[in-house]
């Protein structure tokens, strides 16, 4: 089959040797889950380092590590009690030294967790407010305020929670005040108009910095600034916003503590903090060793994303829209579509993502029916995924996504076609998800099960001993790296194709135009290097096998092309011709 429409141009190829982070991929790793190394059922930094060479061989630029900070866990470790020491749950500072080097010997570029919204309530700052009382310098690192009634023993506004229940906790009625947590009553929220806590962080920026890390990813970076007054908000603070992508501008009208205005001023000092770090080569390029800042930001649309990543702001901010959308091929287009409009907008690379710690798994999600609501978690009697539906969907996503001109990040565990955990018995549960929402969200624990590296051990090779902070399903043994290495057709091995045929191909920093002419059920596209070389990629999401152009050869596929080289229902190909 042949098309006569010319192919409409979306996106402009960029530099051949643009920056890294461009067109980076970059691997997250949740620390708790990834290595054991000593057996006591917790991932830690020794065991990440022993198994860096899987990355390297992965075809991955970067790693990102979600926390490892010293932290009681009562948020998995996004609740940071110092910033700048490693929990010995973990290992030590010289631990995180002894990864930053090997990771580097090996090429890849390491990436670490900031959290800067919230400290934990063991931080000696929130200590130290606690003892000093109210009216005290220390009480105004953080948000404390009065209570509303007669005794103040009603809240300060309404605002609840992302987890559920009241985003206030009051210290004891004799001290009388009361403290802002967004998230886990244990995550107080720090004062982002107090100086000290702005340079406190340029400081620690610093400290990550000079131990030769390459970026940051920075938790919740549209929370930090508060609306003045802090004035009442009658809607739920979800996280993740809902599948309509509109939570925080209901009616128009701004959520008071998401996507203040007032947060880009922090980025546009840490960007200067950055560049310091930035080198320019004799011939004028920096791109190979520029530092990094990715934004975590929960935003309603593409054009408010694109406000983190201006010029002297962010270099990148995940694209959960893309996340969000569901698998059918126009609301693709449109979401693909309007991304690169407000990413060009400033020009900044888009920054793909299909998966995270905080989402259900990809592969598990795509196998819900079509159109359904995203749920935050699957437990027990909920209504459960199709398990091959969504490995094939998600297969096929990712070879869409990783042809995609820019950045893009994938969750530890994707490569291997992992699905959630969604049968965990919920007394097991750990994130406070579940207890705070008053056990009616199962929480993000089944997407954060730990790693099946070997398929006969115990713990599926995952540390030394049986032990595993959260159970293994049974499902993980056939899907182990030894179970799919090296085997044709596996997930991993779709993974390390997809991985080493972007970049020998130069995909990531490709223009991308629409290919025309197809069934309305197919993406397609064209994404061609500066240099002219074609790549064409086609998604079928309708139950018809596409015939593709004339000529094209298969690059490579999400599952096997039918006769004739047809590309079968919730298939992805990428082609030359
Ligand atoms: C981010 C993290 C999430 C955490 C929250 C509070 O969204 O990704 O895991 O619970 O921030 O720090
Ligand atoms: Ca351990
Ligand atoms: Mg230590």
């Amino acid at each position: 089959m042949t098309t006569t429409a010319p192919p409409t141009r979306v996106h402009a190829a960029s530099r051949p040797d643009s920056p890294w982070w461009r067109q980076a991929v970059i691997y997250q790793i949740y620390p708790r889950s990834w290595a054991d190394s000593d057996g006591d059922g917790v991932g830690d930094l020794p065991g990440i380092t022993a198994r860096l060479p899987y990355l390297r061989d992965l075809g991955v630029d970067s790693v990102w590590l979600s926390p490892f900070y010293t932290s009681p866990q009562a948020d998995a470790g996004y609740d940071v009690a110092n910033y700048r020491d490693v929990d010995p749950l973990y290992g030590t500072l010289a631990d995180a030294d002894i990864l930053l080097a090997a990771a580097h010997d090996l090429g890849l570029k390491v990436i670490v967790d900031l959290v800067p919204n919230h400290s934990s309530d063991e931080h000696p700052w929130f200590r130290a407010a606690l003892l000093a009382g109210p009216g005290s310098p220390e009480r105004e690192r953080y948000l404390f305020r009065e209570g509303r009634g007669p005794d103040g023993d009603l809240p300060p506004n309404n605002w609840q929670c992302v987890f559920g229940g009241s985003a206030w906790s009051r210290v004891t009625s004799e001290d009388g005040q009361w403290y802002l947590h967004l998230f886990d009553i244990r995550q107080p929220d720090f004062n982002w108009e107090n100086p000290e806590v702005r340079a406190e962080f340029e400081d620690i920026l610093r400290f990550w910095l000079d131990r030769g890390v390459d970026g940051f990813r920075v938790d919740v970076a549209n929370a930090l600034i508060k609306e003045a007054g802090l004035p009442d908000w009658d809607e739920p603070l979800h996280l993740l916003g809902d599948d309509e992508g509109v939570v925080h501008e209901p009616n128009g009208k701004r959520a008071p503590m998401w996507d203040q205005d007032g947060v880009h001023e922090i980025y546009r000092a840490w960007r200067r903090v950055l560049n310091s770090y930035n080198p320019i080569d004799a011939d004028g390029y920096s791109g190979e060793h520029d530092r990094i800042l990715c934004g975590e930001a929960w935003v309603d649309s593409q054009e408010r994303i694109a406000r983190y990543v201006r010029e002297d702001e962010m270099h990148q901010a995940f694209n959960f829209d893309f996340l969000k959308t569901q698998w059918r091929a126009d609301d693709l287009r449109n979401g693909i579509a309007s991304s690169y409009a407000a990413a060009d907008s400033v020009g900044a690379p888009t920054t793909w993502v299909l998966s995270n710690h905080d989402v259900v798994r990809h592969a598990s999600r795509l196998g819900l029916p079509v159109g359904t609501k995203r749920p935050n978690g699957i437990g027990v009697g909920d209504p459960q995924p199709d398990t091959a539906l969504g490995l094939r969907r998600a297969r096929a996503a990712t070879a869409l996504m990783l042809a995609l001109p820019g950045s893009a990040y994938l969750y530890q565990g994707e490569e291997l076609g992992l699905p959630d955990s969604t049968d965990m018995p919920d007394d097991v549960r750990q994130d406070p998800t579940w207890p705070r929402s008053g056990h009616t969200e199962r929480g993000r624990d089944g997407a954060r099960v730990p790693m099946p590296w070997e398929g006969n051990r115990p713990s599926y090779g995952f540390g030394p001993s049986d032990q595993t902070w959260l159970p293994q399903p049974a499902s993980y043994a056939a899907l182990a790296v030894d179970r799919q290495a090296d085997v044709e057709g596996s997930t991993l091995e779709l993974y390390r194709a997809l991985l080493a045929t972007r970049r020998e191909r130069g995909l990531g920093v490709g223009s991308l135009s629409w290919w025309e002419g197809l069934s309305e059920d197919v993406l397609a596209f064209v994404n061609a290097s500066a240099a002219g070389e074609r790549n064409l990629v086609i998604t079928n999401f309708g139950v018809e096998p596409v015939v593709v152009p004339e000529g094209a050869q298969a690059l490579l596929s999400s599952s096997p092309l039918g006769d004739g080289g047809a590309v079968p229902t919730d298939t992805t190909v990428w082609l030359t011709w």
